[in-house]
């Protein structure tokens, strides 16, 4: 995607150094970073450097070829610590876990091999995430009110995004769309980068507070709810950044079409259903603080609650199968179903 007039990608590999945009320090500086050891991408998934299902992923595909770059004697014990410490990092989303076997299994014949296979996930991750753009777009009619939660857009994967490349493809086929942005507390990957990349890409939009979803549904302001996911069960069941099990019961409530826009390699068949999936719970000091920049380019941490109180924070619910009107894929929309999902498993 384009910024001030570049194309940029979330995150690449040159050599076997991953560059990827510091996410953190958006969407008040643009930063690129350098990590040259699979220990320093390891860091940079584990601080949300980069984040994002798909550009997690790429991350740590990425992280897993220059482990394989960087054994030398004892490779074996090695590898499998370096798989460990990635998959580590952050349980929750499929694609890491994808990514880390593929590459894995590929370095076992050569290093090499390896550098390509994670190039290969990378690249797939940018062709999928397009096709879910020209799919989901069939979905936005014109004139529509979509609703998103959390970042699902280009920064979370290697380009286009998930619940924003319907968005983005709708928009520049010249169709008149608004979309409301959830602020996304804790951590604000709402109004910090989709309203960010939205903002960049020209697109109308406002965020909103999470609490103020009901109160323009109510209203008839939202016609569509598109959302991205961090692992979808064999059932159909999704986990994806809290608060988006509200939306979904909200959008049932109110007949409003609730789609998840994700590509096939968020998809975990070997889990039966949602209750199986873990969810990473994060410091409880992203809810008892706030961190950002003042007009005089300073940078704050404050605390936003009572001193002495704890936060629990949970960085991600499970909304139901059924709750949700379908799943915008790199094949099609699917249906929420352990049909439709066992169909689209057996396509690829
Ligand atoms: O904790 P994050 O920012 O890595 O959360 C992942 C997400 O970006 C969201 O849950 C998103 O909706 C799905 S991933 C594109």
């Amino acid at each position: 995607m384009l910024v001030q007039g570049k194309n940029y990608k979330t995150i690449w590999m040159e050599g076997s150094s991953v560059f990827m945009i510091e996410q953190n320090k958006l969407p008040f500086e643009f930063e690129i970073i350098e990590c040259t050891t699979y220990q320093e991408t390891c860091r940079a998934i584990k601080d949300m450097t980069v984040r994002g299902a798909g550009a997690i992923g790429a991350a740590a595909g990425y992280a897993m070829a220059q482990a394989y770059s960087a054994a030398c004697s004892d490779k074996d014990t090695f590898i499998a610590k370096a798989r460990f410490g990635i998959e580590a990092t952050r349980p929750t989303a499929r694609n890491l876990f994808y990514a880390v076997e593929r590459v894995f299994y590929a370095g076992k014949i050569s290093v090499e091999n390896a550098f390509l296979e994670a190039g290969k996930i990378a690249e797939k991750d940018m062709n999928d995430t397009r096709a879910i753009g020209s799919f989901g777009n069939e979905l936005i009619g014109n004139k529509a009110n979509i609703l998103t939660h959390c970042n699902a857009g280009w920064l979370a994967f290697v380009d286009f995004g998930t619940a924003l490349s319907p968005v983005y493809t709708a928009f520049n086929q010249g169709k008149e769309l608004f979309v409301y942005v959830d602020e996304t507390r804790p951590r604000g990957q709402g109004a910090r980068l989709t309203a960010w990349e939205l903002n960049n890409a020209g697109i109308p939009h406002r965020i909103i507070a999470d609490n103020a979803a009901a109160g323009l549904m109510v209203q008839g302001k939202i016609d569509l709810v598109i959302v991205g996911a961090d692992r979808i069960a064999a059932n159909g069941d999704t986990a994806n950044k809290i608060g988006t099990l509200d939306r979904a019961i909200l959008a049932n409530y109110f007949n409003i079409p609730f789609y998840i826009a994700a590509p096939s390699s968020t998809f975990d068949f070997g889990c039966a259903s949602g209750d199986k999936i873990i969810i990473e719970e994060r410091s409880q000091d992203e809810v008892l603080f706030q961190e950002g920049m003042d007009e005089n380019n300073q940078w704050h941490k404050i605390r936003v609650s009572s001193p002495g109180s704890t936060a629990y924070n949970p960085a991600f619910d499970v909304t139901p199968a059924q709750l949700i009107t379908g799943i915008i894929t790199e094949k099609g929309i699917i249906k929420s179903t352990k049909e439709a999902i066992e169909s689209l498993f057996n396509s690829l």
